[in-house]
């Protein structure tokens, strides 16, 4: 149990001994979610405002702070005192310490992973690219969101499978091939790969302009897609393949991977099924040629399943997505780590799944995040304004090399390292907010070295392995009593908060929260590193801040491995 449910417990187990038979007392969790930490130390550790008490007890918050006082369950966890109306606790530092210190040290690697997963499955449909399209900057959320999600969940213990919903059905396609027969050449895509295929595209509109009649040779060339023609389907193979290519080399430098490439294409087969169900269920209607399921009574636009041509839509291969993915790994959770944008196309999507009967249609989440901008300006793909993400992370690369080459032109391993500064810059970037926000990314943000960044939180680190190599200490007793300063107690609450804070992430899927909290306890060690000194002459108390750097640092590769970034040991 951490810290402050300990204390939550003794104020509950408290305030049923003075206040025998009352209703509406909060219970222990609430408890917990009102203690707070006093700005000032001197107020103590943690602080309950007892004005939650003053309704059910019908007495003024002061009183019931000094009766909570006199009536105080003894423990050797918290010294309480009774101010304006709070409980102030302040913790027996001393042991907290070496609680603290102990449990991380016995738990290593694996301090704050659960069980609390076990046997259960969560699937994760993350960055979900599309066919022929350059990677860039826009697929950046989804894919390290779904990425640190799923390392997540593994820590707690799920069973997880990472699905890349590949965007590879579509018209499009039918006038890629089309273009492709016309004006292209095998040599010419195998050269300019994605590149090549979006300039076909784009030469098919543009010829389109002049000969409308070539949109029938689009769909008919797409028709061929969908009926399995052989030389169709070998060209569009291809053309996937070559996105492949070019994708896997982004992924390979994130570290991203999948369980599953299962694409919309994918499902070309399993939709008749879902169709026929829809209609035996009586939710199929018909609008305007087309077929839809009605969703007036939920208030949103109609679900359309199947075009007026009998073609199938983006919802209808979503549809048996999700039923494949039931059947399959029995999920008990299914994420959809998809931007805000097709924040109704999700709700359309889960209310059908709901109204066909599917009861687990309630353990389809849409994990929606707020978009990205690029030194202050929007992206846009019509505009032509798009960043490539190889390109983005390669330059995050080059200019953290820079950098180093300036800080440390002695380091040994300078590439490797730039790589994991240059990366992890912008991996911290991608999760230091609140998902919803919208996100502007700037190079000198991202690459600050003293400011909150990816290449910040590293630097700490490679400074604790510093200190550690350093140190060399014979094993010993902890003396628990050099690590009682303020100092040192801010970053011991920080590191004890640790596996709460995973488990928050986990609930609201927030990786952000594993950002924040590796940044705080990288500010705190700082503050403790320049306020004390780690060697200290008295061998018992620099075993002991030696013993803190060696859990700091534990925690801080734990938090950037759960967010997907790696910990260089030298900077
Ligand atoms: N390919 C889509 C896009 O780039 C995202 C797909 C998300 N997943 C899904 N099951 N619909 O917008």
């Amino acid at each position: 149990m951490d810290m402050m449910m300990r204390i939550a417990a003794l104020s509950e187990e408290t305030m049923k001994a003075v206040y025998p038979e009352v209703q509406g007392l909060p219970d222990k969790q609430e408890i917990r979610g009102l203690l707070a930490v006093p700005p000032d130390p001197k107020m103590g550790d943690y602080a309950f405002p007892c004005f939650r008490l003053a309704k059910p007890l019908r007495q003024a918050p002061v009183k019931i702070a000094q009766a909570m006082v006199d009536g105080w369950i003894h423990s050797d966890v918290a010294r309480v005192e009774a101010v304006n109306g709070y409980l102030n606790f302040f913790l027996q530092r001393e042991n907290f310490a070496r609680e603290t210190i102990t449990r991380v040290l016995e738990d290593g690697l694996q301090y704050g992973s659960g069980e609390e997963g076990k046997g259960k499955t969560v699937c994760l449909d993350y960055s979900s690219i599309n066919i022929a399209k350059r990677f860039h900057i826009g697929h950046l959320s989804t894919t390290m969101i779904g990425h640190s999600l799923k390392r997540i969940y593994d820590y707690l213990g799920y069973q997880t499978v990472g699905i890349n919903h590949l965007g590879d059905w579509g018209t499009q396609f039918g006038k890629m091939i089309c273009a492709y027969k016309k004006w292209g050449s095998r040599e010419e895509v195998e050269k300019g790969g994605v590149d090549e295929l979006t300039r076909l595209y784009v030469k098919f509109h543009e010829e389109e302009e002049k000969d409308p009649s070539l949109a029938d040779e689009g769909r008919y060339w797409f028709k061929k897609i969908e009926d399995a023609d052989e030389e169709a389907l070998s060209i569009f193979n291809w053309f996937k393949e070559l996105t492949l290519k070019d994708t896997a080399k982004v992924y390979e430098l994130l570290g991203v991977s999948f369980d599953s490439y299962a694409g919309e294409s994918f499902y070309n087969d399993k939709m008749g099924r879902v169709i026929e169900e829809l209609k035996e269920k009586q939710l199929m209607t018909m609008s305007e040629g087309a077929s839809v399921v009605d969703l007036e009574k939920e208030g949103m636009p109609p679900c359309l399943i199947l075009k007026k041509d009998g073609t199938t839509l983006y919802a209808t291969r979503d549809l048996a997505a999700a039923i494949y993915r039931h059947d399959t790994y029995h999920f008990d959770k299914c994420l959809y780590v998809v931007a805000y944008q097709q924040d109704l196309h999700f709700r359309q999507v889960f209310k059908v799944l709901e109204k066909m009967g599917y009861e687990w249609a309630k353990d389809c989440v849409h994990v929606a995040f707020g978009m990205i901008s690029f030194e202050g300006e929007a992206l846009s793909t019509r505009k032509g304004h798009v960043v490539i993400l190889e390109d983005l992370l390669k330059q995050a690369v080059e200019k953290a090399r820079e950098i180093i080459e300036e800080k440390s032109p002695m380091l040994e391993n300078k590439d490797e390292v730039a790589r994991q500064v240059g990366i992890g810059a912008v991996v911290y970037t991608d999760l230091s907010n609140n998902r919803i926000k919208d996100i502007d990314f700037h190079w000198d943000r991202a690459l600050n070295f003293d400011g909150e960044s990816g290449p910040y939180v590293q630097y700490t680190h490679a400074r604790c392995c510093s200190v550690l190599r350093k140190a060399d200490m014979e094993e010993q007793e902890l003396y628990a009593e050099a690590l009682t300063d303020d100092e040192a107690q801010s970053l011991l609450r920080l590191i004890s908060r640790f596996p709460d804070v995973i488990r928050e992430a986990a609930r609201k899927y927030e990786p952000s929260m594993i950002t924040r909290a590796v940044t705080d306890i990288a500010q705190a060690y700082n503050k403790f590193y320049y306020e004390h000194r780690i060697l200290d002459d008295d061998e018992r108390v620099a075993y002991a801040r030696v013993a803190l750097t060696k859990v700091t640092r534990l925690v801080l590769q734990r938090g950037m491995y759960l967010i997907g970034m790696e910990a260089p040991e030298r900077m």
